[in-house]
């Protein structure tokens, strides 16, 4: 109980950073002007002590995030749903970002289970999934961790976390500049890979500020769809991770007419004009932000619906498969409670940015 007050002053500066974290970051060229150093600092981060897979005792703020880019997340050796599609997903963002992970890159995984999963556990996990050097799985205090969850907005309390079953989610960011943008288990590997390895690190070479990041030039190759997503989309929308500045994309290409939706991307300005009833409500929903013009040809209005949809089923895939195994997990395993409310991050932004 001691911690809840704080705990909730957390949940919402969270909440806040996030969305600065997302309009500083996302926008690129905005990016350049982030700021130099960050409100979120040793006193805002609680320097809990972890231990790693190897015994080697660790001090969250000074020895894992100080002037760090890295990626964050919460799982458990023993569970047999999402953890193990979330740890898969993050060995592919491991091998996009390659030996950067380590050096300027850090990626920690950290129980919540802390009671089950000793150092020895947690090295047994990582040789099962093939992690490589630069990851390191985290054990420590059960409070520590709670209240460390808390802070970085990971956690929704136990109830709402035992009601939305169990889907994960993770947080990436850049301690010195104080971005921190939440994503989703679920994303699309090479995209996470881009929001860390790039976003991050404010494209530092595009924006021809001082050369230390040689490395974020191997722009990491995305497919025509993802990578048009990528720069134009991605600053506001989300698929499968919620809402964030405007809704999450999730099945709107099944859900939604294709020649709204085509005409929409097209021109949203005029549909808002001439009061179209779907516009219209979206944009109550959303209001303070209105959704551009982007000038897209009709050829990249039809790449965005094809990578909409096909991501959609991808997701919703990985969610069925997650289900699956959980059902066929009830009873078995205790752990199956310790859920996490994936849709949080994107909720959050909204709610606190009006
Ligand atoms: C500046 C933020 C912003 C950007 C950038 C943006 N959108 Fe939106 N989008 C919104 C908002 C906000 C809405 C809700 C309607 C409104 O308020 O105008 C919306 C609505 C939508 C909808 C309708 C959702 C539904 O439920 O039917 C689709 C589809 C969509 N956007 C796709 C895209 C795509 C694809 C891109 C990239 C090419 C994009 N948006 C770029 C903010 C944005």
């Amino acid at each position: 109980m001691k911690n809840s007050s704080t705990a909730t002053t957390g949940k919402t500066m969270t909440a806040f950073l996030l969305f600065t974290a997302i309009m500083l970051s996302l926008w690129a060229e905005v990016a350049a002007a982030a700021p130099a150093g960050s409100p979120w600092g040793a006193n805002y981060f609680p320097n809990i002590t972890l231990t790693n897979q190897d015994g080697k005792k660790l001090r969250f703020y000074d020895d894992l995030i100080k002037d760090k880019v890295v990626a964050i997340n919460f799982m458990y050796a023993t569970c047999h749903d999402s953890c193990p599609l979330e740890t898969a997903k993050l060995r592919q963002v491991q091998d996009v970002l390659g030996d950067r992970v380590g050096k300027d890159i850090f990626m920690y995984s950290i129980t919540i289970t802390p009671e089950a999963d000793t150092p020895e556990t947690l090295k047994d996990y990582m040789e099962k999934y093939k992690v490589k050097p630069g990851w390191q799985f985290l054990t420590g205090n059960k409070d520590d961790i709670l209240l460390l969850r808390t802070k970085l907005g990971l956690y929704d309390g136990e109830e709402t976390e035992k009601s939305q079953g169990h889907t994960m989610s993770m947080i990436v960011g850049n301690e010195s500049t104080g971005q921190w943008i939440k994503r989703s288990s679920f994303d699309n590997p090479k995209v996470l890979a881009r929001v860390i390895g790039e976003v991050l690190f404010n494209y530092k070479t595009r924006v021809g500020q001082n050369n230390n990041y040689a490395d974020v030039s191997q722009v990491i190759k995305l497919d025509p769809g993802e990578d048009l997503f990528f720069r134009r989309c991605l600053s506001c929308h989300t698929v499968g991770a919620g809402d964030a500045l405007g809704p999450d994309l999730l099945n709107v290409v099944a859900n939604r007419d294709r020649t709204w939706l085509h005409n929409w991307l097209k021109n949203p300005d005029q549909m808002l004009a001439a009061k179209d009833p779907i516009a219209t409500a979206l944009f109550e929903k959303f209001k303070g932000v209105i959704m551009p013009n982007l000038r897209l040809t009709d050829g990249e209005v039809e790449t965005l619906l094809g990578y909409i949809d096909t991501e959609s089923r991808r997701i919703e895939k990985m969610r069925l498969a997650s289900l699956e195994s959980m059902t066929q997990q009830t009873g078995q395993d205790e752990h199956a409670q310790h859920s996490e409310h994936q849709q949080q991050g994107g909720h959050d932004m909204h709610e606190h940015h009006h």
